[in-house]
């Protein structure tokens, strides 16, 4: 592993604020960690404006106010001004359940600058039962007419899996129809929760494709009116992603409580170290933190990874996917054709199952 101020650092762009685990809906590819955080070791909205000054010191733009459900926290609109006035970019990702008509208006008051709200599917009943929440897609709806009505820009962000990822057509309409300028259309990735559930979500490499042929075609037919982005799926890819842009490179993310880690499902790798904000800076956290040093640069990599030409492009692919698929958080992203283990992502995409989903509650 890299030792603690011998990588050249860069500047944090982003700063993911997870404000609370808790949750209404009950999706099953949740990616939060199998262990949440109770309500009563939240973060107060004081600490987290003076986590807000520190980020804008250290260089952060951007703050992605998310949870669980950020519309459980009562002092929502209390922490988005904070984040307003200490000159960051404020981005809210709500499932839209908790959010109220009028909590929303405050927001925007408050300088909210962007809204991404998630959706199931493309119809309410299939999207309901995704969600494991009846009338979550009724209120998804309202609430995006009254981002749009505040003028506030909107992204639907659309998580597919087997159920639904034949019907990228009919979410991406719906997107258009609510008033987006941009959707995701992001695959289930397996950490956290939705490991439990990889074979029952899993899409058929036969559905991988046509997805990937109807958001071409999407993007022609669409083009001028929303940006569609969307990427391979990770068990059907031939090289991995840049996840979080490099680790301890680019984002800091810090949990309802206060743990900052340098990616959302950093904790399913046993061993690291993560310092709070409760008893440490940002700045120290970001610059010295035994976890934000254990993957940064290249120094901690193994072959393939060590001597390939897209080390610096990929940075290994995902730590946290390492782990989970082979057992060793510094081994190649499986998920790479030159990985070692890459046969064993082809196995485990090939293993699908319909068994009833585990729906995700506190
Ligand atoms: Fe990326 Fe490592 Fe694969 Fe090279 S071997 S492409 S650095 S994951
Ligand atoms: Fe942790 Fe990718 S999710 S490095």
């Amino acid at each position: 592993m890299a030792e603690a101020g011998r990588v050249p650092l860069h500047t944090p762009l982003g700063l993911l604020a997870e404000l609370t685990h808790r949750c209404p809906l009950g999706c099953p590819y949740c990616s939060n960690p199998l262990a949440l955080e109770p309500r009563d070791g939240e973060l107060d909205a004081a600490t987290w404006a003076r986590v807000f000054g520190e980020a804008a010191a250290l260089g952060v733009l951007q703050v992605h106010l998310s949870g669980g459900e950020p519309g459980a926290r009562r002092d929502l609109v209390e922490i988005t001004a904070a984040a307003h006035d200490a000159g960051l970019y404020t981005n809210l990702i709500t499932s839209a359940v908790g959010i109220a008509a009028d909590t929303l208006h405050k927001l925007a008051d408050a300088g909210l600058d962007h809204v991404q709200i998630s959706i199931q599917d493309g119809a309410p009943e299939s999207a309901d039962r995704i969600a494991g929440y009846d009338g979550a897609f009724a209120r998804k709806r309202a609430l995006a007419a009254a981002v749009v009505g505040l003028k506030i820009p909107l992204t639907v962000n659309v998580v597919v899996h087997r159920a639904n990822i034949d019907r990228i057509e009919a979410m991406v309409a719906l997107a258009l129809a609510l008033g987006a300028g941009r959707v995701e259309v992001a695959h289930v990735q397996y950490y956290g929760w939705a490991l439990r559930n990889r074979a029952a979500l899993m899409p058929s490499a036969e559905q991988v494709t046509r997805a990937a042929t109807a958001v071409e075609r999407l993007r022609k037919r669409h083009h001028g009116e929303i940006v569609i982005d969307a990427v391979v799926p990770d068990y059907y890819a031939r090289l991995p992603k840049p996840c979080v842009g490099g680790w301890g490179r680019r984002s800091l993310n810090v949990t309802p409580s206060g743990k900052v880690l340098p990616c959302h499902a950093a904790e399913s790798i046993p061993g690291l170290e993560f310092w709070s904000v409760r008893e440490h800076s940002l700045a120290e956290i970001w610059n010295s933190s035994p976890a934000f040093n254990a993957f940064r640069g290249t120094a901690w990599m193994k072959e393939p990874c060590r001597s390939c030409a897209r080390r610096e492009v990929d940075f290994g692919g995902c730590r946290c996917q390492a782990f989970a698929l082979t057992g060793d958080a510094a081994a190649t992203d499986p998920v790479c054709h030159l990985a070692p283990h890459h046969a064993d992502v082809a196995a485990l995409a090939a293993a699908q199952d319909d068994a009833p989903y585990a729906y995700r509650h506190m």
